[in-house]
C-alpha cells in the first residue's frame, strides 16, 4: 500500500511521529473497580446513509452488555461541522461523552496536544492490533510513540456518483474522465434541462475542492499542498482554483441543499447528473433509497483521479475523564476488532481499517475500494474536508478562505489567504 505519501503529508500537520514499537503506557487509574452501566457515545451519525453503520454498532455492544443503558449522543450534520463545535464546548467545560468520533491525522491533533485524550498504545498491544492495522496508517496515528484513536473505517472521498437515466436522456455515454470533460457535458446536460452538478453546505463545497485540486494537480502535488511543496500561489494551483469556480458555476449552488443527502435527492429524483461525495452516499443510494448499484445509480473516481486513492478514516477516542472508563474501553475494543469492523462497514459504507476483513461481505459498490485500498499501485492521499490534512487552526482558517472565495471567485486571493494560513500554523 502506497500510504507513505499521505503519512509523510500528514505527519508534518502532526507535532511529530515517532516510531511506534513503544509499549506505550499501562491503562491509567480512574476506575472505581464497579462495572458501569451507562455508556455514551457521541458522534455526527444521524441522518439516512450515516446512521445505519453506526446503529448496527450499538445493537452489537448492546448485545453484548445488555445491563448498560446507551445513550447515542449524535449531533446532526455531515463531516461533524456542527457535531465537533458542540463536542469542543463540552470537552472545555469537562463534560466529555465516554467516547467520541474523530477523524485520523491532523483533525485529532489538537485533542492530543491539549491533553483532552488517553494514551491507547496499551490497548494496541493487548488487542495485537499492530499486527492487524496496515504499518502504515499505524505511523499515521501514532505520535510521540504513542496512539490516541481506534480506527473503524477507511473511506473514500474522490467519488462522482451519477443517474446513469439522467445520462442516457442527454446522450451522455459515460461519466467525464477530466474536469475539462466534465465542463463539455454540463453545456450538454443544461441544454437537456438537467442540473450538471449538485452541492449543499460549505463542507460538500470543500469536499468538491479537494477532489478538483487533486484531479487538476495529480496525487503528487495535491500532497504537496499539505506539507508546503507544492506552492498555493503557483500558476498551476491558481488554474485548478479558477476551474473549480467554474466547475461550481455548473451546479445548483444558489439553492444549494442543506446537507449532503438532499444534495444527493435531485439526482435520484433525476433532475441533476452528478455529486461529488465519499462513500458513505453508497450508504444512502443503496440502503436508504433501495436503488439498485449500476442499473439505478453509478460512480466512479472523481474527474481526473483515477488510480487515486483520497482517503479518511473515522476513528473513536477515550477521553480524559470518561465518567464510564471502563464501558469506553470495551467499546474500543470492539470497535477496533474484526467482528465490530466486518459488522460496521458493509453497512456503513466503508472498509475496514483492519487488513484481515471477510472481502465475501463487501460487494456491489464496496468491492471496488476494497481492492483499491489494497492495490500497491493506488496512490494514496488524505483528504481536506475530513481531518486527514488540515485540523485545528489552519483548517480554521481554511474555512473562512473559502466561504470568501465561493462568494468571490477570487482565486489568487484565496490561494495567497491559504498559503499565509499554512505559513502561520507551522
Ligand atoms: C465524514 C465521515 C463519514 C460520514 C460523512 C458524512 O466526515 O467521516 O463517516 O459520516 O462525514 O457525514
Amino acid at each position: 500500500m502506497a500510504l507513505a505519501a499521505v503519512v509523510a503529508a500528514a505527519s508534518l500537520a502532526l507535532a511529530s511521529c515517532g516510531d511506534d514499537d513503544d509499549g506505550g503506557d499501562e491503562p491509567a487509574g480512574g476506575d472505581t473497580g464497579q462495572a458501569s452501566t451507562e455508556f455514551e457515545f457521541f458522534s455526527w451519525w444521524t441522518g439516512a446513509g450515516d446512521s445505519e453503520g453506526k446503529q448496527a454498532l450499538l445493537d452489537l455492544f448492546a448485545e453484548q452488555n445488555p445491563d448498560v443503558e446507551i445513550t447515542d449522543a449524535a449531533v446532526a450534520g455531515g463531516a461533524g461541522t456542527n457535531a465537533q463545535a458542540v463536542l469542543t464546548t463540552r470537552l472545555q467545560a469537562g463534560d466529555p461523552p465516554d467516547s467520541y468520533q474523530r477523524h485520523v491525522g491532523a483533525e485529532l491533533q489538537p485533542d492530543i496536544e491539549a491533553g483532552l485524550v488517553e494514551d491507547l498504545t496499551w490497548l494496541y498491544d493487548e488487542e495485537g492490533w499492530r499486527d492487524v492495522f496496515p504499518q502504515d496508517m499505524l505511523d499515521l496515528i501514532t505520535v510521540d510513540d504513542r496512539i490516541y484513536s481506534v480506527p473503524v473505517n477507511i473511506h473514500r472521498s474522490n467519488l462522482l456518483w451519477y443517474n446513469p437515466a439522467v445520462l442516457a436522456e442527454a446522450g451522455i455515454t459515460a461519466p467525464p474522465t477530466s474536469w475539462d470533460e466534465f465542463l463539455q457535458q454540463a453545456a450538454t446536460l443544461e441544454a437537456a434541462g438537467k442540473i450538471p452538478l449538485t452541492i449543499g453546505p460549505s463542507w460538500t463545497q470543500k469536499h468538491l475542492l479537494e477532489n478538483v485540486l487533486l484531479g487538476e494537480l495529480g496525487a503528487e502535488a495535491y500532497s504537496g499542498l499539505w506539507d508546503g511543496s507544492t506552492d498555493w500561489e503557483s500558476s498551476e494551483v491558481v488554474a485548478a482554483l479558477d476551474t473549480f469556480t467554474e466547475v461550481l458555476s455548473h451546479s445548483n449552488l444558489g439553492e444549494a441543499a442543506a446537507d449532503w443527502q438532499p444534495a444527493i435527492d435531485p439526482i435520484i429524483e433525476g433532475d441533476a447528473a452528478y455529486n461529488v461525495m465519499g462513500d458513505w452516499a453508497n450508504t444512502y443510494f443503496a440502503t436508504a433509497q433501495g436503488l439498485a448499484f449500476e442499473t439505478e445509480y453509478g460512480v466512479t473516481t472523481s474527474p481526473g483521479t483515477e488510480g487515486i486513492f483520497n482517503f479518511l478514516s473515522d476513528s473513536f477516542t477515550l477521553p480524559e475523564g470518561a465518567p464510564h472508563r471502563d464501558l469506553a474501553i470495551e467499546w474500543l475494543r470492539l470497535a477496533g476488532s474484526q467482528e465490530g469492523q466486518d459488522t460496521f462497514n458493509p453497512i456503513k459504507g466503508s472498509i475496514p481499517a483492519r487488513t484481515d476483513a471477510d472481502p465475501a461481505l463487501y460487494t456491489d459498490y464496496l468491492a471496488m475500494p476494497l481492492t483499491d485500498w489494497n492495490d500497491p499501485e493506488i496512490e494514496l492521499v488524505g483528504s481536506l474536508a475530513h481531518g486527514v490534512v488540515a485540523g485545528g487552526a489552519f483548517n480554521t482558517d481554511i474555512d473562512s478562505a473559502l466561504g470568501e472565495f465561493v462568494a468571490s471567485g477570487d482565486s489568487a486571493q484565496f490561494a495567497s489567504a491559504v498559503k499565509e494560513a499554512y505559513e502561520a500554523n507551522q
